[in-house]
């Protein structure tokens, strides 16, 4: 079957990006990186693209008036690039309506914190300061709104004793790294789709009650 042919666009260090890239490795794997862009020159993430072999782009925000301008710029790649699915890791750049209309429901985002728990920055300080014991990340479809959209998969990890911002980031990371190539899969394979602003899942892939990293379609 053929793969779907996915753009990542990233700001900094890529490590989602590297689970990505690792996870499509793999032939098997229903989703290929064909593209990854940045906004931020010298992201180490472009580094990791080039080292798998996938075409990876530097594209300049600030030389760009308007954001649509830089919005245009990257859409206009990405379908040179022949990507046909788009997938946000650590792209710290708002998108306006315009962008993500236009890849409405093939545009995903990995966002730090359980949703619609802490949503924008700080996630991982916020969650400290608020006492929650259990904190996570989240996978979701693009809508305009920040970190809104229909939520595909979760990741939960404990808040322990001790824990400092970084140790808890630390944590949440990892767990990222797995949910992402997961949550990817789900989608290429059509079996978590948006109907009526949710995300529905194939009945084999119904979420499990504790974790739904333990969700056969989310190993
Ligand atoms: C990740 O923790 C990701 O969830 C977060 O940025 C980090 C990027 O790390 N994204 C956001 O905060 C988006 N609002 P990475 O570059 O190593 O993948």
């Amino acid at each position: 079957m053929a793969r779907l042919k996915t753009g990542v666009l990233i700001s900094g260090k890529g490590t989602n990006l590297q689970a990505l890239l690792d996870a499509a490795a793999d032939e098997s794997f229903p989703a290929e990186i064909v593209n990854v862009i940045a906004n931020k020159a010298g992201a180490p993430g472009l580094e990791r693209a080039r080292k798998a072999g996938v075409k990876a782009q530097f594209i300049d925000h600030t030389l760009f008036q308007e954001r649509e301008d830089f919005e245009k710029k990257l859409d206009e790649t990405l379908r040179e690039n022949g990507v046909q699915f788009v997938a946000l890791a650590g792209f710290m750049r708002i998108l306006t309506p315009w962008f993500v209309d236009k890849w409405k429901d093939r545009l995903i985002n990995i966002h730090p914190s359980l949703l619609p728990a802490f949503k924008g920055v700080h996630t991982h300080e916020r969650a400290l300061e608020s006492g929650v014991r259990v904190h996570g990340a989240t996978v979701h479809y693009v809508r305009p709104e920040m970190d809104e959209g229909p939520i595909i998969g979760q990741a939960a990890v404990p808040v322990l004793a001790g824990d400092t911002k970084e140790t808890l980031a630390d944590r949440v990371l990892e767990a990222e790294h797995k949910l992402y190539p997961a949550c990817l899969k789900l989608v290429a394979e059509n079996k978590a789709r948006v109907t009526a602003g949710l995300v529905r899942m194939d009945k084999d892939c119904a979420p499990d009650p504790h974790t739904v990293l333990s969700n056969p379609c989310l190993r």
